[in-house]
């Protein structure tokens, strides 16, 4: 098979890392990629938001399967385009992606099917939102409701970071002034990774990542710093519980608006006294969740890619081994503010490239021979190991392998399960 995978982070190089493992694949592209992803396949330079242009070049190109990466293409309808144009793709239509696209849909549907889920408001005037906001105990959480990068989430300690995060929306730091005001969830965070077909429902792994920037959990939310998996916090009865009473209601609720969901249903949970409840629904693999996830699966991965695509996932089965993968994202000093972007990289030669131990590359470019920063977040170093002690002792190991003066890490990925 020619296989493309559109998008250019971590979460992208690690797809690509499992997907050329599998005999299945012949030729693997990555559009656009980056310098650590054209290690291992062609990297092709194609504006991913524009579905035509994908399309045509994969048309020529004969590509016989796509696998989306980020959620841009989605919202776009990239998915859409490509399946008309009769090429097998993996990744929600348009309007399934509202579920991550927009949070006050998502709410909308776990409303109709009573899922449970934090309760809210949703506003699109200043004047109401403050109003709600005053009758409401704190802390809060305000979320721009459109896709903001994992940056449009505020959850306010006070009434004072309460207002200026929904005067920050109003004042369109996030595109769209609209605003989902939500009571605050106490709990553990997890995420659960679901393949769905539409009806069936496939779970595929937990993670759980670090949000904030800052050691202990503390200062900024960013896409994610680091993650691991499995999630110990889900235990098959909170698995079982977060399928029957939110997956599986939620994705027949989509099949019975005649929008039915395929691809990876990212379910973020907050699990407090093992009930869970739904934090958000993205509709692609977390990055860096998915660094872990691919390191566990390899090679099955497209296996199992290609069952949901083609509506046979009732015939797939996960095979996982009993072991924990670990994720330490090395990102740019100043990151998720603004950072310098050009510093060179090195060490990574040196660095063992297994199926146990991968750098992955997030945020990189070729410049003059060396490997640049050339994003936030720039390296997923990412290993295995029998326990989670074990794949954490030898991330950490690679990390103080790189030389890379303008970056830092977390030293403490992993805290709470460890
Ligand atoms: P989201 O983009 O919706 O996942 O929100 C980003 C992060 O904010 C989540 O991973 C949580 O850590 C936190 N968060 C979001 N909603 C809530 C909530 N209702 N209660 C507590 N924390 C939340
Ligand atoms: N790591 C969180 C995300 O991908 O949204």
């Amino acid at each position: 098979m020619n296989i493309l995978i559109l998008g250019s982070g971590g979460r992208e190089h690690a797809l690509a890392w499992a997907v050329q493992q599998n005999p299945k694949c012949d030729r693997l592209i990555v559009a656009p990629g980056n310098a650590g992803i054209a290690q291992i396949a062609e990297c092709a330079d194609l504006d991913i938001l524009d579905g035509a242009a994908v399309a045509d070049w994969a048309c020529e190109e004969s590509i016989d399967f796509v696998i989306v990466g980020p959620e841009a293409p989605l919202a776009e309808g990239v998915a859409d385009t490509l399946r008309t144009a009769g090429i097998a793709v993996f990744g929600p239509s348009r309007q399934a992606a509202r579920l991550e696209a927009s949070k006050s849909f998502t709410k909308e549907i776990c409303a109709a099917v009573n899922a449970p889920t934090a309760a809210y408001g949703r506003f699109d005037d200043l004047a109401s939102a403050r109003a709600y906001l005053a009758a409401q105990p704190i802390p809060i959480v305000i979320k721009a409701d459109g896709l903001a990068a994992g940056k449009g989430v505020t959850v306010a300690e006070t009434r004072a970071q309460a207002e200026a995060a929904l005067a920050d929306i109003f004042d369109g730091a996030h595109g769209r002034a609209e605003v989902v005001i939500e009571a605050f969830l106490t709990g553990e965070e997890a995420s659960f990774f679901c393949l769905v077909d539409g009806e069936t429902v496939l779970p595929l792994g937990t993670a759980q990542d670090h949000k904030r920037v800052g050691e202990g959990d503390t200062g900024p939310n960013t896409g994610g710093m680091g993650a691991y998996s499995p999630a110990p916090v889900m235990t098959p009865q909170v698995e079982a519980r977060a399928l029957d009473e939110i997956v599986r209601p939620t994705m027949s609720e989509m099949v019975r608006r005649g929008t039915p969901f395929q691809g990876v249903l990212f379910v973020g949970l907050m699990i407090d006294a093992g009930a869970p409840s739904l934090v958000e629904y993205n509709v692609r693999f977390g990055d860096p969740e998915c660094q872990c996830l691919m390191m566990r699966l390899g090679g099955q991965v497209l296996d199992l890619l290609l069952a949901c695509a083609e509506g046979q996932l009732d015939r797939a089965q996960v095979h996982w081994a009993e072991d924990h993968a670990l994720c330490v994202v090395m990102a740019a000093a100043g990151y998720p503010g603004s950072y310098a972007k050009g510093g060179a990289i090195c060490g990574l030669d040196a660095l063992p490239s297994d199926s146990r131990n991968m750098v992955f590359h997030a945020g990189t470019a070729r410049r003059d021979g060396q490997t640049v920063a050339a994003g936030g977040r720039v390296l997923g170093v990412t290993a295995r190991g029998d326990t989670l002690s074990e794949a954490r002792d030898r991330a950490y190991a690679m990390v103080d392998g790189v030389d890379w003066p303008d970056g830092f890490c977390r030293r403490d990925i992993g805290w709470r399960a460890l």
